[in-house]
């Protein structure tokens, strides 16, 4: 076989993918049903499904750049798959929402249009239900490849608000915001570069991995400096030395290393004939 699927089948791929997506969800009801959610359960729950929700709206927008670059195409098989479960998350954390405001849906609605931070996740899963409901081969037929292409270029906007969403309810230091930001900041630019250059070469992975992971740096630097007066030196530190674990602008650059490093092995295992190459080039659309 030419791909990836040489190890694993599409079969078993979606399989596998199916229960990553809906462990989480198990995960979630177990804790509840334990009472093992701490003081506040409902308001736990709530974020750990918004939590997931973000995770997978920024994991399916990943699969493409993933795709090319492990050159590996029937990954697409299961994209669909997860941008239908980023919708069942936010689906999931609204209806928590609804039920801590005691469904009082006139309540929640004010809520919504008058907390900034509220609006955005509205509108964010506004778009969620929109490309979920037109997620099925029939509405792709519906609508026709382009219309329907055109209309989920809209995830990206929607990763956007999600992000913004999670930043703005966020209390204290912005750790897994930062760490989505700075993901979401790398798979714009990907697609930035690959629309505008057709195909991303090694060397442009290589400038997007650094240059995303050194502004995620700065980024984080900067906020802990402005907002809690930690001096950059004493940030910087903390960080190659790993004192408080892995900071969320390490784990980017880490990210960006991590695509670079797969794709110079990928085409090392093409080159060495292991894996033949496909017609889709290391890194191209
Ligand atoms: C009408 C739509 C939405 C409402 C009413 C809503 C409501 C909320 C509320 C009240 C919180 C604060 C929870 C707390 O007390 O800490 C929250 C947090 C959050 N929401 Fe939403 N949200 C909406 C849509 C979304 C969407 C579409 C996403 C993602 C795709 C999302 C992701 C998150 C995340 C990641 C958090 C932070 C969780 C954490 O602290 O770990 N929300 N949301």
């Amino acid at each position: 076989m030419a791909d990836g699927s040489r190890f694993v089948g599409v079969a078993a791929l979606r399989t596998a993918v199916l229960l990553g997506l809906i462990a989480p969800a198990a995960w979630i009801a177990l804790d509840y049903a334990l009472g093992a959610m701490g003081p506040r359960p409902v308001e736990r729950a709530l974020q750990e499904a918004g939590s997931w929700a973000v995770r997978f709206v920024i994991l399916s927008l990943a699969v493409m750049p993933l795709r090319q670059v492990m050159r590996w195409p029937r990954l697409a098989a299961v994209r669909r798959r997860i941008g239908v479960a980023a919708f069942c998350y936010a689906a999931l954390h609204f209806t928590i929402y609804i039920a801590d405001q005691k469904f009082d849906l006139v309540k929640a609605a004010g809520e919504i249009a008058l907390r900034l931070y509220l609006t955005i996740g509205f509108t964010a899963l506004c778009g969620l239900i929109a490309l979920a409901a037109t997620s099925t081969d029939a509405m792709a037929r519906r609508l026709g490849g382009r219309r329907w292409r055109q209309l989920h270029w809209l995830a990206y906007p929607i990763a956007v608000l999600a992000v913004v969403h999670f930043f703005l309810q966020t209390r204290l230091e912005a750790v897994e915001p930062t760490i989505m930001a700075g993901l979401l900041a790398w798979l714009l630019l990907y697609r930035a570069v690959e629309r505008w250059r057709g195909a991303v070469t090694l060397p442009t992975l290589t400038a997007l991995g650094l240059g995303v992971g050194a502004m995620a740096i700065a980024a984080e630097t900067a906020v802990l400096w402005f907002k809690f007066g930690v001096v950059p030196g004493r940030v910087l530190t903390a960080m190659l030395t790993f004192e408080t674990g892995i900071r969320p602008g390490m784990a980017v650059l880490g990210v960006g290393i991590l695509v670079v490093v797969l794709s110079i092995a990928r085409n090392i295992s093409s080159r060495a004939g292991t894996r033949p190459a496909t017609a889709e080039p290391a890194t191209s659309a």
